[in-house]
């Protein structure tokens, strides 16, 4: 299952409970609308709590996303003839803020396939109570579309879609998987619920016994893509490929397009010479068409590069570098010194989100490292027009630190405020989560 799942971005997983659908499609139809979202959802309709309780899910979701993967929040039901989700289209980074990127800007993991963004730390999870069989309605998944390279929304099928449409059917996607709904003929058929929740990884995959990936993936991409990821999930770190060849000369003249310069960069992946290949890059003029520091760490990611950025944080480069810089670090999944000294002094936000971010990465089941988070977190008054970033981060730190350590920090008061403030609605529905899991 996991490497159809690396290959094609998506697995289903049948449910066999005939009555339970049949109640949960009654429940949803009779519901006014609109339906609620999020926890107002399982109020509404508890059973759904068995469809992402149920064995077959929850043994899919640890393959997946290790023993220890927590839900998100974000609950939700759509109708098919929900008109908004007829064009194939990514829902990560641009609606759940639990996509991550550098500086707040757009991800651009979309460029490449090598990014560590890649791998994957948050699936959705599609539900369908009831199958419409007589009707070419139904949810469509692309294969492999999760590497496609485009943020625009277009897709291309380079393989047959796969619709899924049958009673208590289960898909789980990555979270850069495109998909889409197919629309019915006309809006007075009987609406069609597709219900979908959200789960994240809360550490990283351990060192493991996966075995030998196939001899071959069959897909539509190289087998180092594959085996890249897979390796991933095995614990293993990647030997990147040497695609290299002389680029350093052309690099500051010749490219201005963001597509190229990643492609480029990550073709100079392979180099040995890590020092002058940032050199380089931090003399490339910065435009806002070229996002220097997300293409930086996209290739660093993948040059065996960590002294390197150690000792270029403890030079004291500036904010936004050191935002990349660090969230290089945390992807690579190395252990480093220095980190926990950075995470308990950083003064930028940027910076101190991705080291909350970083932080259940690189130190998973460490109670040290959770208080430190959690003292962060408490630190209301530092970080002015920035502290939304960094209680975002925190609080989904915090989350995945806590289960692993198997520790609930005292966070109460903090969580109660963020409840009652509007200011960021993922914020006050993080912390609506959080206090109904723990308070
Ligand atoms: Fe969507």
């Amino acid at each position: 299952m996991l490497q159809d799942f690396i290959r094609d971005g998506y697995v289903e997983v049948d449910i066999d409970d005939s009555t339970l659908h049949n109640n949960i499609n009654d429940k949803l139809s009779a519901h006014e609308n609109p339906i609620p979202r999020n926890d107002g959802l399982i109020e509404s309709v508890p059973e759904l709590s068995a469809i992402i309780d149920h064995p077959n899910v929850v043994s899919a979701l640890k393959t997946l996303l290790g023993d220890s993967y927590i839900q998100h929040p974000h609950k939700e039901v759509f109708l098919d003839n929900n008109w908004s989700n007829t064009n194939p289209h990514r829902d990560w980074s641009s609606y759940y803020s639990v996509g991550h990127n550098i500086l707040g800007k757009k991800a651009v993991s979309y460029f490449n396939y090598w990014n560590l963004h890649h791998h994957c730390r948050c699936l959705q999870v599609f539900y369908y109570p009831v199958s419409i069989p007589d009707t070419k309605r139904g949810t469509i998944f692309i294969p492999e579309s999760q590497y496609y390279n485009s943020i625009d929304g277009v897709a291309y099928y380079y393989r047959e879609p796969f619709r899924m449409r049958g009673s208590g059917k289960v898909v789980i996607a990555h979270q850069d998987l495109f998909h889409m709904t197919i629309k019915p003929k006309n809006r007075v058929e009987i609406p069609r619920f597709v219900v979908k929740f959200v789960f994240l990884r809360s550490e990283e995959p351990k060192v493991n016994s996966q075995g030998t990936p196939k001899a071959s993936w069959s897909g539509i991409y190289n087998d180092d893509v594959y085996n890249y990821h897979w390796d991933w999930y095995r614990g293993v770190s990647y030997k990147f490929p040497s695609y290299t060849e002389s680029y350093t000369d052309t690099l500051e003249n010749e490219i201005t397009n963001t597509r190229e310069l990643i492609n480029l960069i990550y073709a100079m992946g392979g180099s040995s010479d890590v020092g002058t290949v940032i050199d380089h890059i931090m003399r490339i003029k910065k435009e806002k068409t070229l996002p220097r520091e997300e293409v930086l760490s996209h290739m660093l990611a993948l040059m065996d590069s960590t002294s390197d950025i150690v000792s270029k944080i403890n030079e004291g480069i500036i904010w936004d570098k050191r935002a990349a810089f660090i969230d290089i670090l945390a992807n690579k999944g190395e252990y480093v010194s220095n980190w926990l000294e950075w995470l308990s002094s950083e003064k930028s936000p940027y910076c101190l989100g991705n080291l909350c971010y970083g932080t259940p990465l690189l130190f998973s089941g460490n109670v040290d490292a959770l208080n430190l988070v959690v003292k962060r977190f408490k630190d209301r008054d530092v970080f002015g027009r920035g502290i939304n970033r960094v209680l975002l981060k925190a609080i989904i730190s915090i989350l995945k630190l806590s289960k692993t350590c198997g520790v609930i920090p005292d966070i109460e008061s903090e969580i109660n405020e963020l409840c009652m403030s509007g200011s960021d609605p993922y914020l006050n529905i993080f912390a609506k989560h959080v206090k109904k899991k723990w308070f």
